[in-house]
């Protein structure tokens, strides 16, 4: 589906061609697209600017049925991120035209600021990326992606390029991957189902699968995934993903908040859209999705998801607020709010994942509190942890791939906010406020020594309203993030 295109562009026939176009100069090396740019300049509506847009049927010079020109700015101000978004528009356009192929004509990298692998990975990026649409339940499909994209490169870039798209191409069909799941409605992806579904999609990866049902979890006494899903008829799982090859070098725990739907329990939810509370998924949506990617990448490194599934709904056989609660740990747990849930599932699966796979790096995802979307906005996510190094690459992979995250703070004396009078440790703050620190330190004390991460994805994990390479609902936030993160560690 993703290709690199080589040759004399006047010769390729495509359905629709786009060329990126900067403001300030020239970005092209090949002569056939700068005169194309030259006429498409002379026109006043069209500059080059940020947002520029301009349409051409079967012009001179090029075998292309059309030509669509997008304006990037100034190049001091381009970035990969410039790119995924005109890629991403470029085959939003090519879909609304109904034509099947679209091919990219690839700036010099010379002439911006950025290299040329990450020029290329972002118009690959955002192009396979805008051509995911999410229709499986209208009968009226009316939109048809684009079979083919290419980038078409001149002979040196194609020797740079080389492996990228099929790369690109993994990475994001795992991002998609998380995306309709966290779309999906959550009458169809009740625990047992989604356990299925992550079954059938890490199936003949090479992934050692083990899904642990209710019983299992009883014989594991893993007493807060069984107190959260107390309240539903369809009962918890834990499903384990384990990609090991041969000789592995380190080993990536990877766990993921795996609520279906978080109604808050007794503690019910009141207004808000409860109907976005499907997305309570999205941690285990991306951690699933990131193992299959790894193992499709054939990574060097042994990785671990572990996602703990369960819907969190009011019933006579619900947890209650006051509970106190065995964790898998041992420690006991007071429930202050039963819509405090993220935390319950993700303390046993810590602490399972940490003795049985004794992972070197461990990094949980959750859509953990909205209290992180008050502090960040819902583009960005948090990121904890009391290993300054371990932080610093996560954020510096969010950057590269912008999956963006912020450094959050975990301060020590803020634990005092969770004692309890009666057991262990309490699921809430005892304050109203720094409600995702509270969140973060409540997870700290049930990990022993392994270098942890937790990133709170409340915010970037859903989407009301769609974007230039993404559409409303799920967005996958994460695979990328995580691959990244992984390969610079
Ligand atoms: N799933 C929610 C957090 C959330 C809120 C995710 C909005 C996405 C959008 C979580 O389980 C929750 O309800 N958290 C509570 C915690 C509180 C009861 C301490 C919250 O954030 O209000
Ligand atoms: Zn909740
Ligand atoms: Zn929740």
């Amino acid at each position: 589906m993703l290709k690199i295109k080589t040759g004399d562009i006047k010769a390729i026939s495509t359905g629709l061609l786009m060329i990126p176009v900067a403001e300030d100069k020239s970005i092209h090396g090949n002569k056939a697209v700068e005169k194309l740019v030259e006429t498409a300049k002379t026109y006043s509506e069209f500059k080059g600017r940020k947002g520029d847009e301009l349409l051409f049927y079967q012009p001179e010079g090029v075998k292309a049925v059309r030509v669509l020109f997008l304006g990037i700015g100034n190049t001091a101000a381009v970035g990969p991120e410039s790119l995924r978004k005109a890629a991403g528009k470029a085959v939003k356009k090519a879909i609304r035209l109904r034509v099947s192929d679209l091919l990219i004509s690839l700036p010099d990298a010379r002439k911006l600021p950025i290299g040329v692998t990450p020029v290329l990975r972002a118009l690959f990026e955002g192009a396979y990326l805008g051509n995911h649409i999410f229709d499986y339940y209208k009968a009226d499909k009316k939109q048809t992606p684009v079979k083919q994209i290419g980038v078409f490169v001149n002979d040196a870039a194609a020797k740079a390029g080389r492996g990228i798209p099929e790369r690109v191409e993994t990475v994001c069909k795992s991002t998609v991957l998380a995306r309709e799941w966290v779309s999906m409605p959550p009458n169809e992806k009740r625990p047992d189902r989604f356990a299925r579904s992550i079954v059938k999609a890490a199936d003949k990866e090479g992934i050692d699968i083990t899904v642990l049902d209710e019983p299992d979890l009883k014989k594991n006494k893993m007493g807060g995934i069984l107190s959260v899903g107390a309240g539903s008829k369809s009962r918890a799982r834990m499903v384990i993903l384990d990609y090991k090859p041969k000789k592995a070098g380190k080993t990536y725990a990877l766990v993921g908040k795996g609520v279906t739907f978080d109604s808050g329990g007794i503690n019910i939810k009141s207004g808000g859209s409860l109907e976005d509370m499907k997305m309570d998924m999205g941690g285990a949506a991306t951690v699933a999705a990131t193992v299959i990617a790894a193992a499709r990448l054939k990574s060097k490194d042994r990785v671990v998801g572990v996602m703990p599934l369960v819907e969190n709904m009011p019933s006579g056989d619900a947890a209650r607020p006051g509970d106190i609660i065995r964790s898998y740990s041992g420690k006991t747990v007071e429930i202050g709010n039963t819509d405090a849930e993220g935390r319950m599932i993700l303390i046993d699966a810590l602490a399972y994942a940490e003795k049985l796979f004794k992972p070197d790096i461990m990094i949980d995802m959750a859509t953990l509190t909205g209290a992180c979307i008050v502090a960040l906005g819902e583009k960005i996510a948090g990121v904890f942890s009391a290993d300054k190094k371990l932080s610093e690459a996560i954020v510096a992979a969010g950057e590269t791939v912008y999956e963006r995250c912020w450094e959050m703070p975990m301060p020590d004396d803020y634990k005092e906010l969770l004692k309890s009078d009666f057991a262990d440790i309490r699921n809430i703050g005892s304050s109203r406020w720094g409600g995702a620190i509270a969140a973060a330190l409540f997870l700290s004390d049930f990990v022993e020594n392994a270098r942890w991460a937790h990133i709170d994805i409340a915010g970037p994990a859903y989407v009301k309203k769609g974007s230039d390479y993404c559409e409303a609902g799920g967005t996958g936030f994460g695979v990328r993030l995580l691959i990244e993160a992984m390969e610079s560690l």
